[in-house]
């Protein structure tokens, strides 16, 4: 079995690289990632060693290069990961998101046609459904729930899916996608809620909640997310779409909380800042369909997985140290300087005051 994995030296990825190698002991891979700021080539560095991973440094917009490799090689599938990722950098730079989110699908796309792939995976996210309001908790989304993306970086995401699922009606193109709800786990880039409140906690730094910390997210662990792409990929139908989800709903406030309390920090690190531009108020999944299909269930509970994923963090300094020494400085700088400067502590924060 032959993959081509866009985006494996990213968080997810690089997690499901290293998660198919080890269950499929007949999984070949080959990974297309340009190394953004947000790939990290070391992330890959035990599977390279395996001789069952090849990387191949590249665009999956560049159409001469991605033909390039379909011609060279033979895939049973292809699994799209890459992507602009991060809502906030979305919302200062929206056509980066445009460009690789939209246009590099549809190249993917293309060769897969041409060269007859027997399935394009294209992951996608719950974000594409919009938001839910806090004050319903009977509200999940479903498949069938009408596209509503809130940011720049959801609105690309649900343009590729909707792109996807008219190849699949036009070309006949074997497409599945999975959208899935927010991820954690070990290589999660720092720009992230988990990693980067980790590591703000360690360095003793302020941790910075937008808003009053009230917004909702369904968490799933990484590896659960991998093996969910794993059922799909082999035995989900084309044309259909699968929600992922973790059944582990918590508000941003409750999550920096928890890991405040696991590293035995102290609460007054907590800065409410200024909220994300259109922030979404809670996202909820409905995995029934999946589960019903393909028996799939998450089965990391969030507070084990958080735990893991402290101790993963504290285990493996150098990986992130690298990372927040470099651009990562001008980014946070810039994201977050004037925000805690002009934020508010955590008393004020729970009096509502921001
Ligand atoms: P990430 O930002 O950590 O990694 C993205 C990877 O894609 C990086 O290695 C980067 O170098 C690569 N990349 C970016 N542009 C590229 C291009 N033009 N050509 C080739 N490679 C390129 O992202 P992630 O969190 O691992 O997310 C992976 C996928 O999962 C994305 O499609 C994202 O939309 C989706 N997703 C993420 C989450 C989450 O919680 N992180 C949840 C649901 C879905
Ligand atoms: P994030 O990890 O960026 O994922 P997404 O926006 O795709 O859900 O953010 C998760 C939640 O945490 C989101 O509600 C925004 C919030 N958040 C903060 O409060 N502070 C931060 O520094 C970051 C990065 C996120």
């Amino acid at each position: 079995m032959k993959q081509l994995v866009t985006g494996g030296a990213g968080f997810i990825g690089a997690n499901y690289i290293h998660y198919i190698l080890e269950a499929r002991a007949d999984a070949r891979v080959v990974c297309l990632d340009a190394l953004t700021y947000a790939g990290n080539y070391k992330t890959l560095a035990s599977a390279l060693g395996s001789g069952r991973l090849s990387f191949v440094k590249g665009d999956i917009r560049d159409a001469a290069l991605v033909d390039e490799l379909f011609r060279g090689d033979s895939f049973d599938a292809v699994l799209n990961f890459a992507a602009e990722s991060h809502v906030d950098r979305s919302i200062d730079d929206p056509g980066l998101f445009l460009d690789t989110n939209i246009l590099g699908v549809r190249t993917l796309m293309d060769a897969c046609r041409k060269y007859g792939t027997g399935r394009f995976h294209q992951v996608s996210t719950d974000e594409v459904y919009g938001d839910l309001p806090l004050d319903r908790p009977d509200m999940r989304f479903t498949e069938a729930t009408p596209l509503r993306a809130s940011s720049p970086y959801s609105a690309s995401k649900a343009s590729a899916d909707l792109l996807a699922l008219a190849y699949h009606r036009t070309y006949g193109l074997p497409v599945t996608i999975s959208r899935c709800s927010n991820n954690y786990g070990p290589y999660q880039f720092p720009e992230k809620l988990i990693p980067l409140m980790i590591i703000n906690a360690v360095g003793g730094k302020s941790l910075p909640v937008y808003g009053k910390g009230e917004n909702v997210r369904d968490w799933v662990h990484v590896n659960d997310h991998s093996r969910a792409i794993d059922a799909i990929v082999t035995r989900g139908r084309p044309g259909e779409v699968y929600n992922i989800g973790g059944g582990s709903e918590m508000a941003n406030i409750d999550v920096v909380r928890m890991i405040i309390e696991k590293l035995g920090k102290d609460s007054g690190l907590i800065r409410h800042i200024a909220d994300r531009p259109g922030h979404d108020k809670r996202y909820a999944v409905d995995f029934g369909k999946i589960k019903a299909e393909l028996g799939w269930e998450p089965q990391v509970g969030f507070e084990d997985g958080l735990s893991g994923v402290i101790d993963w963090y504290l285990a493996n300094e150098p990986w992130w140290s690298e990372i927040i020494s470099g651009a990562y400085k001008d980014y946070y700088d810039g994201m977050y300087g004037a925000r805690l400067a002009a934020g508010t502590g955590e008393a004020a924060g729970r009096a509502g005051l921001r």
